[in-house]
């Protein structure tokens, strides 16, 4: 097996081991990344739980898993290797002596290496323990070598623009900002990274980027599944925390940023947190105008009865939580003076699809005008998920004796390139081995953020909607999330 020369000895402490996501993230991910020799020389993924458990039961468990998980086939050969570096401590997240035994333990692997190795601690817990967990790391000294020593943060951060101020300003006092990587696996996923290569590596599309020449800009994620086991989680959260304050408008970022100077983090950063600041924020009271929420009801789909949310476990039968939500945003700069930003999101859609359509205006005076061709104006669509390509759509001649046109499609295809790639964790994870912030976010990034979806998340949570559930479960969401764009003669793509 080879490994990354590059990296320096590394212990992964994993709080919440025996979670969801490690089982169907993490641990696949550091699998990949060994089997594809990125991982450092010396590591160890130090497993914390609630539950006593010894290794090789706990070992058992992650290969179980990553045979359904991994993205790659598990193979006896790479299993043994891969599994000598997992350790599983028994550990109670408030209790100081377990933070004693991880340091007396991290301390000898230092030993084992021959030199204090960095340290990564993966907080994949729920919200509520981030602050005991800091609090400890920095009471134990366990993070206190800010070149060395990395903490990953899961979403969601805070639960509103207050609460982020408040976790970040913890943070900041036990921790430097570079050592703090806030993870949005959105940033992780190929297609989204594609967006600044296919954006400032080109000279096409740049001078063209503009509200001169586009006419909205759409950015869909559909999910087909609901909430599954996450109830309780998801009746405090809904749609707009859980997705829109953080993937979409990052991903409402890549599309609108300015070119930024270099690859440095710090810029990339900065260019990011300028389209949060300049999005127009919506007043109390033109919430309804801008922002339409959701909520998936019971339906039958394919002759099987399918719960609603309200049917489904944790979920209050009266609950006021919106499963969906769509908003239309605007950017007061300079680039985007007027064009309108439609994103949407929901649970139990007719599909999983995630896709930005970036919708050209059409042509202003147009050679054909006088002819009975039909033009549909320039699109370019950026498949997310599952499918991975970049669509450019543009009138052509159809062949034959008449001149005749119709649209056609120039695709960029991700899958014809390469198969099988990479999971956005395992690209996140290797950034954080490496030190490399740039796709994970900075607290003033986070606030910003929670800044856009206020006004709309105080005003939902403030008042009940009794529309609710407003949309069938396999369908394309409520009615008025159509009504958004069409006020402007405007469609969802
Ligand atoms: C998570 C949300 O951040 O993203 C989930 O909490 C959602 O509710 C998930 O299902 C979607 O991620 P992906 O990668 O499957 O599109």
């Amino acid at each position: 097996m080879s490994e990354n020369k590059n990296l320096r000895p590394t212990s992964i402490i994993i709080f919440g081991a025996t979670g969801d996501l490690a089982k169907r993230k993490l641990f696949p991910a550091f699998y990949n990344l060994y089997i594809d020799g990125r991982m450092p020389k010396g590591f160890t993924i130090i497993a914390l739980g609630r539950a006593e458990h010894d290794d090789d039961y706990f070992r058992n468990y992650i290969k179980e898993n990553l045979n359904e998980f991994s993205r790659k086939k598990v193979t006896s050969e790479d299993w043994a290797g891969f599994q000598a570096h997992i350790k599983y401590i028994q550990h109670q997240l408030d209790e100081q002596d377990s933070y004693k035994n991880l340091n007396e333990k991290l301390e000898k692997l230092d030993t084992v290496y021959g030199t204090r190795g960095n340290r990564l601690f993966y907080l994949s817990i729920g919200p509520n323990f981030v602050t005991v967990i800091s609090n400890h790391l920095k009471n134990n000294n366990l993070a206190s070598d800010s070149k060395k020593d990395r903490i990953i943060i899961e979403k969601p951060f805070g639960h509103d623009k207050q609460s982020a101020i408040e976790l970040n300003a913890l943070l900041a006092e036990n921790f430097e900002e570079e050592q703090i990587y806030r993870i949005d696996h959105y940033l992780g996923k190929e297609t989204v990274q594609n967006i600044l290569a296919f954006r400032f590596g080109n000279s096409i599309f740049e001078p063209i980027w503009d509200c001169q020449h586009i006419e909205s800009v759409q950015i869909t994620v559909a999910e087909e599944v609901g909430v599954e086991t996450r109830g309780s989680f998801y009746e405090q959260t809904g749609a707009l925390r859980d997705m829109i304050q953080n993937h979409l408008l990052q991903i409402l970022c890549m599309i609108a940023m300015e070119p930024p100077s270099s690859l440095e983090a710090g810029e990339i950063r900065d260019r990011k947190v300028d389209v949060l600041k300049s999005i127009r924020r919506i007043s109390p009271e033109k919430v309804d105008h801008y922002a339409v929420r959701g909520q998936y009801g019971k339906a039958i789909i394919n002759g099987a009865q399918v719960k609603g949310y309200r049917q489904e476990e944790g979920i209050a039968p009266d609950s006021n939580t919106e499963t969906f939500a769509a908003v239309k945003f605007y950017l007061d700069n300079e680039r985007w003076q007027k064009v309108p930003f439609y994103v949407r999101t929901g649970k139990k859609m007719q599909e999983k699809h995630s896709y930005i359509t970036i919708q050209f205006k059409p042509l202003p005076n147009s050679t054909f005008s006088q002819s009975s061709q039909h033009l549909s104006a320039n699109r370019l669509i950026i498949n997310i998920q599952p499918m991975m390509d970049i669509r450019l759509q543009f009138m052509a001649k159809k062949p034959g004796l008449e001149l005749d046109l119709k649209p056609v499609e120039m695709i960029f295809d991700n899958f014809a390139c390469q198969e099988n790639t990479p999971e956005a964790y395992e690209t996140l994870l290797l950034d954080a081995l490496i030190g490399d912030l740039t796709l994970f976010m900075r607290s003033d990034q986070v606030e910003e953020a929670w800044d856009v979806v206020k006004t709309i998340q105080e005003t939902w949570e403030n008042r009940k909607d009794s529309s609710l559930p407003n949309y069938e479960a396999g369908s394309w969401g409520p009615k008025d999330s159509f009504a958004l764009p069409e006020r402007q003669g405007h469609h969802w793509v």
